[in-house]
């Protein structure tokens, strides 16, 4: 087979990092899907090992994961008896061979050797003959052929079609087909892109021309700024941020480019008592204060494990806000009675927007969770906005494309409060290009490469 898409790394490696690095793979991806951990908390699991090795588990979880329904149907039509739950790692042993055999240079022999290797040093050799078998007729199956041409005919066969194209679960693809009948298919391939390492620079500190003169000085890399977004800049290759000048000194901040909207629209003004409401890890509460060193923030999340790291990012960056662990619903317990000037509402979302960075959020979001979202982002608006002062502003946000969760959901609350107004979002907001007309606010979609999907709506808090 002629391989011509997505081809991530060749592998250089010798036979035992190869079966370090499947392992940690393996395991990573077992913690996600069958125990609903996330991905980003797993991949510590990668840092005591060597760097290379590291980059290659890296690449397999996440690549399988990025492409899990479609793997899963590539795969379906070979194996005979589908397998038990319990050999769900048998299963991922082959998607990671069919995920490196259709998206990767590694040559195929190559792939099946280490996955048959994989599966005879486990518990399970048994299950050896099986793989070879299964994937060696995948291989003669496909030989020769386009991958496009693999999935488009697989994609024929299954009902599940439009899961193995799009490789996305059908609820997903559905809700988006509903909300954005011109733009659905964009953001589903968009979604399956690798999305940029991009930076915050701390302009405090420094301009970001200066900043790239330092990468390129010192680690080899440049980057690409974005016109009217003056801390952003997006880099050519991702590096470990310890690598990069200035990271303990607080140069810099890993942050989307959407995301940097935020801080943005809600301007700080010096005096500004800003509650950041659902805080964690921090980044747009440090971006605040980046933007203007003389306000006050309370910073509250439900999760102190996830609070504790708005501490360290603060700190790194030489930042005091408040901080409160606590439910942002349950006002009565945490609020001090002191009204304030601006809110963040940055809710938790279906995180649809982020797929690119979290590709298990397909796996680990179920269509279910939506409406407990919905209600849980109503009454986290409801309640806070009772917060603000008179004359003051509030940003709603999300990292979701649903309507529910973004533009409806601010219409409904816009019928249930008489001293809301929309206000115009600020020009810089459009610099970001892939967006969509919305009945209020803005949506961003994760389309032009640049930024990640995002929703914001402002509103002000009438005199009455
Ligand atoms: C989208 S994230 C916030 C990201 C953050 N603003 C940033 O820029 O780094 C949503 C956060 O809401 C928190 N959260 C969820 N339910 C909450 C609740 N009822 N009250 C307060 N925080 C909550 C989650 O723990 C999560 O950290």
């Amino acid at each position: 087979m002629t391989k011509i898409f997505h081809k991530p790394m060749t592998n250089t490696q010798n036979d035992t990092s190869i079966l370090t690095s499947r392992k940690i793979a393996l395991k990573i991806l077992l913690c996600v899907l069958k125990e609903g951990q996330s991905l980003s908390s797993l991949i510590q699991l990668t840092e005591n090992i060597e760097a290379r090795d590291a980059a290659f588990a890296r690449m397999l979880s996440f690549g399988v994961l990025r492409f899990y329904q479609q793997l899963q149907a590539l795969l379906k039509p070979f194996i005979k008896k589908p397998l038990k739950s319990k050999d769900l790692d048998i299963q991922l042993i082959m998607l990671m061979a069919i995920y490196q055999i259709m998206y990767t240079r590694v040559p195929d022999f190559a792939v099946v050797d280490s996955a048959v290797k994989q599966v005879r040093k486990s518990r399970k050799k048994w299950a050896a003959k099986m793989v070879n078998g299964v994937l060696r007729n995948y291989l003669r199956h496909i030989d020769g052929k386009d991958p496009d041409d693999v999935i488009k005919e697989i994609a024929l066969k299954e009902i599940e079609g439009e899961e193995a194209v799009f490789s996305h679960p059908q609820w997903i693809i559905n809700k988006l087909k509903k909300d954005w009948p011109e733009s659905w298919r964009e953001i589903l391939t968009a979604n399956n892109k690798q999305a940029p390492m991009t930076l915050r620079i701390n302009l405090q500190h420094i301009r970001a021309d200066e900043y790239i003169t330092e990468l390129e000085k010192n680690a080899e890399v440049s980057g690409d700024k974005i016109t009217g977004l003056p801390s952003v800049l997006i880099l050519q290759q991702a590096r470990d941020v310890k690598q990069l000048p200035g990271f303990s000194k607080g140069w810099f901040s890993v942050q989307d480019a959407g995301a940097q909207l935020a801080a943005l629209i809600l301007q700080p003004v010096e005096g500004d008592h800003i509650l950041d409401a659902c805080a964690a890890p921090g980044g747009k509460t440090a971006h605040m204060f980046e933007l203007q060193k003389g306000i006050q923030i309370t910073a509250l999340d439900i999760s102190a494990s996830r609070l504790q790291r708005v501490d360290e990012n603060c700190q790194r960056l030489g930042f005091s806000p408040s901080l409160i662990v606590a439910d942002a619903r349950a006002v009565d317990e945490w609020w001090s009675g002191e009204l304030f000037d601006k809110i963040l509402l940055d809710v938790p979302c279906s995180a649809t927007g982020v797929i690119r960075r979290h590709p298990d959020i397909k796996s680990l979001r179920r269509e279910e969770d939506i409406d407990a979202l919905v209600e849980l982002q109503r009454e986290i608006l409801v309640k806070n906005w009772a917060l603000l002062k008179p004359g003051g502003t509030l940003l709603y946000a999300t990292c979701s494309l649903f309507k529910a969760e973004n533009e409806q959901q601010i219409m409904w609350f816009l019928q249930q409060v008489d001293d809301a107004a929309l206000v115009d979002l600020p020009e810089i907001v459009t610099e970001l290009g892939s967006q969509s007309k919305v009945s209020c606010g803005v949506q961003l979609f994760p389309v032009d490469g640049r930024s990640d999907g995002f929703y914001y709506a402002l509103l002000k808090k009438e005199h009455l």
